[in-house]
Formats: structure tokens, sequence, C-alpha cells
């Protein structure tokens, strides 16, 4: 079954299993509202592109670490527009979940799809516990207080932040989870993917960057941009200038590429990555620099 399919499939189940009558209905159209129609879905794309390399022996197992990682992701986005955070009142075309439902409620939003995709991960593993623990750490380490989503965040409210340390950790931090979280779904080692996590993730929050620097916003994109200067958040635009920054970009996508671990399809991995990082690349910059 295609990538895609498979991840709204699984994503579907996972949101119609917490649609039963005794639930508060506002609470379970946000979470509908918030994880459908989706983004581009490329870290359980990754996560199921790298569970595939490793020979995927139990899809469902596969599929429940995608769907964690996307439904953490979407919690992410969820908590990230708030007003006690970036305050946006748009993401992914349309008004955002607190504009919609409410703070309280998209609040609640993000907590329950954090809990949900820890639940899915423990009910699908089942048939193989011992990935189980594996899966939970590594798959947590991706959102938690040290070094992942919650320290990114975290990051904005220092007087500063070194930005590779809190670029790993707003946004690496879940793109190493997705990486190693395939492998270890299959019944692999993560060790060998941890590089591609760590290289497409910094390449991606570069892109990001850069999008929100150089769009107009009018209609070329599916969020507010211009956030990063007004919010005075650092960026890589800020810290290396525009040129800077797609060099950087440009340097990142090849070392993702160049650390694909041998495995079968890996040439279709390295297409897939370069496809991923520069999906948010400005296009006419991109076009003019090459
Ligand atoms: C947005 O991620 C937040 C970043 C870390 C750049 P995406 O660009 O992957 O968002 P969606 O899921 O496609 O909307
Ligand atoms: C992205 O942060 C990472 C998250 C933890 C949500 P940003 O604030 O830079 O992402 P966008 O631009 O709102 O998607
Ligand atoms: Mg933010
Ligand atoms: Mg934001």
């Amino acid at each position: 079954m295609a990538l895609p399919v498979r991840i709204e499939a699984a994503l579907k189940a996972a949101i119609d299993g917490a649609d039963t009558p005794s639930a508060p209905p506002g609470l379970i159209k946000a979470l509908r509202y918030a994880v459908f129609p989706g983004g581009a879905r490329v870290r359980p794309t990754l996560s199921l592109a790298v569970a595939r390399a490793c020979g995927d022996d139990h899809p469902a197992i596969s599929d429940a670490a995608a769907v964690a990682v996307e439904l953490l992701h979407c919690a992410s986005l969820v908590h990230d527009d708030l007003p006690c955070f970036d305050n946006a009142d748009f993401r992914r075309g349309k008004p955002s979940v607190h504009t919609v439902h409410g703070e309280p409620i998209a609040l609640l939003t993000g907590d329950a799809l954090i809990v949900m995709a820890f639940e899915r991960l423990a009910v699908a593993a089942a048939i193989k516990p011992a990935r189980l623990a594996p899966l939970i750490t590594t798959i947590a380490r991706g959102v938690g207080a040290p070094s992942g989503i919650v320290a990114g965040q975290a990051w904005e409210s220092e007087p500063s932040a070194p930005l590779d340390i809190y670029h790993q950790a707003k946004t690496g931090a879940l793109f190493v989870a997705a990486t190693t979280s395939g492998a270890i779904a299959a019944g692999a080692d993560g060790a060998p993917w941890r590089a591609l996590g760590e290289t497409l993730g910094a390449a991606y929050q570069v892109a990001d960057d850069l999008l929100d620097a150089l769009q107009s916003g009018a209609g070329e994109c599916d969020k507010p941009v211009g956030q990063d200067a007004l919010l005075k958040r650092p960026s890589a635009v800020a810290e290396r200038g525009v040129h800077g920054a797609l060099e950087r970009l440009y340097a990142l996508v090849e070392q993702a590429v160049a650390s694909v671990p041998q495995c079968e399809g890996a040439q279709e991995m390295r297409d897939m990555v370069r496809f991923s990082a520069m999906r948010l690349a400005p296009k006419q910059l991109a076009r003019s620099a090459a």
C-alpha cells in the first residue's frame, strides 16, 4: 500500500478510536480539526520509509510509530499557535485550532494528541513487546524536556538561545524520533538512522526560516509569515542572512542524503530526503541559486 494511504488510514483509526458516545463532542471535533486535512506529513512518511527499508515485518507497529510521530507533531502545532506562544490565527490554510474551538479546548486537544500517540504505540506493540520500550524511549526524547520540542519551545523564554541547539530541539529531535522509530518498529537498530533525522530536521528548519522571512504571505503560504522577526526568534536568516541560510540549507541536504545507510531502496530514500527538505525552500530563490 502507498505510504500516504497507510498514514491517512492509521491516523483516521486513531481519531475514530477516541470518538465514543461518552466523549465530549467539542473535543473530538477539535481533535479531527487538528489532524485533518494534514500538512505534508513529512515525519510519518520518513518513519514509514525507514521501517520499509528495514523490512517492515509488522506493518501495524510501523503504522503506530508513524502515527505517534505525526500526532505529536500536530499537538506541537496546536500548542505553538496559542496566544501564549506564537499567537498564530492561521495554520495549514485554515483558522488555527484555538481560533475556531477556543483556547481551553485547543490546550486539551494538544494534550489529548500527546497521550493518544503513546496509547496507539502501546496497543500496536503488544504483539512484539520487546519493541515497545525502545519505541517509547526514542519518541519521548523527540518531544521531551531536556532536548525535544518542549525544550525547543522553552528556549524562546530564555534571554538568548544557541541557534543550532534551539533548532535541533524544536524540529530536529522529532525528525530523529521519526527515523529511529521507523527502524525500531521493524525490529532493527535505530542508531544508524539518527544522523539522517538530525541533518534532515536541521535542513527542514532552515528552509522554514527562509520561508518565514521571504514569502509575502499573500496566498503563498498556508500559515502566517514574517513571524520570526516579529517575535524576535533566533532564525537561520537572522544569524546568517538569506544567502548564508540558503548555503547552509544546501549543505545540510547533501549531508542528509549522504547519511542514508546502505540498504535496499537507499536511492529512493535519498530522493525522498532531497524532496522533503527542498519542499519548503522559497521556489524563486532556490531556482536562482541553483
Ligand atoms: C511546521 O512543520 C513546523 C516546523 C518545524 C517547520 P511542517 O512544515 O512539517 O508542517 P505541516 O505538518 O506540513 O503543516
Ligand atoms: C516549529 O516552530 C516547531 C514547533 C515546535 C511547532 P515554529 O513556530 O517555527 O513553526 P511554524 O512556523 O509556526 O510552523
Ligand atoms: Mg513557534
Ligand atoms: Mg509558530
